[in-house]
């Protein structure tokens, strides 16, 4: 149904708007100004920093102000954007932000455009950069699906923060609600792991050590390899976490195991028995930061984590900001190549209808050449990967990164032949791994991971586009 037009006026100016829209879109729509800090037109309205305030005459003549950002065009509605009564709400708004975060600029210089140079109001904490304006949270829930951060607490204490203040286990790093911050705040930095392309380049600087590859990241090597290992691919990752551990360069590993069925979950592993019964791809996202937090806490030092790219960026920025209080703590990350993962409970579902099998049931699950294959009772049953569409984790097509490009090494099954892994060295560390351990090696076609990293980057840039595009 075609949405019915209105008629109302805007400082003055006899406007048309569908029904159903809000008045700053109007306003916007015809060239009126009017100052917002929480609102993205992406996510829903949310009407807390009411910056947007502007006065409404209804057709009965009642005067108030409400938020333009989310108040409904109306039939007859008279709006002034810049009356004396707006001008003191929005003046009396920009005094209680400036008291709130006085060092952000984006705020000064609002304030400023309002004559405002300084608060008359008490300032709490100096530091304070957060104006509560939600865009973090509704950009995690709404558009990346994660759910990782929300509000706690009350008054004063009104805080953006993960579950228990603890190391987010959801968050995946795609950095969108660092993109929505109006105020670049690094509170929500907190506990969750938004890498910008300035926190990638920082950390590369702080951790990895060779040639830059713009599709690719740093890396120092890369070929095909075979272990002793009957893995999921070329058994890499398990014959270099064993190598690692009887070498004594980590004393626990945080590797995924098969729980129940096809469900997994992080464990720890302190020997190689332990390893071992790890290998193999459980092609889901797994809840691991908390684990990592809890090994420092009791006093681990020297610990390898196997993951994804969003727990390998998240394993490096805990690094990265852990660094100068555990000075002795060292991290050993093993990246897996990785175009996106699945949920449990949906993968089985769908491969229920499309193969006909139980997930559960299988000995082995394997990806290749846009393949999904379940190898159930010694045979095999596969659909295409891009039927199991439904079953992708939420978060997974705002994902960047396919070669988990902060790992000290990474592997996976792309430009190897079958029984191959690809690995990529990134650092010293990775380097180190490789040391003593003897392994088959093959051609690696570049090229082919290379396709898909690209791919996997454009897919990421098209799915944030809209946080991008003008207000
Ligand atoms: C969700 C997911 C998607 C992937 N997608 C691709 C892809 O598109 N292209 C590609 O080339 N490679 C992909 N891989 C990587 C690939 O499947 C292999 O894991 C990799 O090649 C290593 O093989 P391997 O023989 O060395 O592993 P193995 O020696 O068998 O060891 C595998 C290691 O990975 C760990 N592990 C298993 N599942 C998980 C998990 N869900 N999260 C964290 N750690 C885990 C295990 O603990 C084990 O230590 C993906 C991996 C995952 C987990
Ligand atoms: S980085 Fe992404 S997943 Fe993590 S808190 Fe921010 S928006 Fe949520
Ligand atoms: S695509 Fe892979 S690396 Fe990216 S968020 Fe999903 S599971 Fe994590
Ligand atoms: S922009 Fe409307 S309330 Fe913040």
């Amino acid at each position: 149904m075609v949405p019915k037009e209105v008629d109302l006026k805007i400082d003055g100016q006899e406007v048309k708007a569908k029904e159903g829209t809000t008045i700053l879109q109007t306003a916007k729509r015809v060239g009126v100004e009017i100052p917002t800090l929480c609102h993205q037109k992406a996510l829903s309205p949310f009407g807390a920093c009411r910056l947007c305030s502007v006065e409404i005459t209804d057709k009965r003549g009642r005067k108030r102000i409400v938020t333009s950002c989310n108040y409904p065009v109306k039939e007859g509605l008279v709006v002034h954007t810049k009356s004396e009564r707006v001008i003191k709400t929005r003046r009396l708004l920009l005094e209680l932000l400036l008291a709130r975060c006085p060092k952000v600029k984006k705020i000064q210089n609002l304030a400023s455009k309002y004559g405002i140079e300084k608060s008359m109001f008490w300032i709490e904490d100096e530091e304070e950069d957060c104006i509560l304006c939600g865009l973090c949270t509704r950009v995690c829930e709404e558009l990346i699906g994660v759910y990782a951060i929300n509000f706690a607490e009350r008054g004063t204490k009104r805080e953006v923060t993960t579950p228990y203040h603890e190391l987010s286990d959801d968050c995946i790093g795609c950095g969108a609600c660092a993109i929505v911050c109006p105020t670049g705040s690094r509170k929500i930095r907190i506990n969750t792991y938004p890498i910008l392309e300035e926190d990638t380049t920082e950390i590369e600087q702080l951790f990895l050590k060779g040639k830059k590859d713009e599709s690719l990241g740093v890396f120092n090597d890369m070929f095909a390899a075979k272990s002793s290992v009957d893995g999921q691919d070329g058994g890499m990752a398990t014959a270099l976490l064993i190598s690692g551990m009887q070498r004594g360069l980590f004393e626990a590993a945080i590797i995924v195991r098969r729980k129940e069925g096809y469900k997994a979950e992080a464990v720890v592993a302190y020997n190689v028995e332990e390893i071992m019964e790890a290998k193999g791809t459980k092609y889901l996202r797994v809840k691991m930061m908390s684990l990592l937090g809890k090994l420092i806490e009791e006093g681990k030092r020297k610990i390898a984590i196997v993951g994804t790219p969003c727990e390998v960026r998240a394993a490096r920025k805990i690094q990265q900001i852990i660094q100068s209080e555990f000075p002795n703590v060292e991290i050993t990350i093993f990246g897996l190549f990785c175009f996106e993962a699945f949920d449990y409970e949906k993968l089985k579902k769908e491969t229920k209808r499309l193969l006909g099998t139980d997930l559960d049931k299988a000995e082995k699950t394997q990806i290749q050449k846009g393949k999904f294959i379940a190898l159930v009772d010694g045979e095999e049953h596969s659909c295409r990967v891009k039927d199991l569409h439904n079953a992708i984790e939420n978060g997974c097509t705002y994902c960047d990164d396919f070669t988990a490009r902060l790992a000290d090494i990474s592997i996976g099954s792309v430009g190897s032949e079958k029984g191959y892994s690809t690995v990529i060295v990134r650092s010293d560390v990775g380097k180190r791994l490789l040391e003593k351990l003897e392994v088959t090696k093959g051609e690696v076609a570049k090229d082919e991971v290379t396709k898909l990293a690209n791919f996997k980057k454009k897919r990421a840039d098209k799915s944030l586009e809209p946080l991008f595009q003008s207000n």
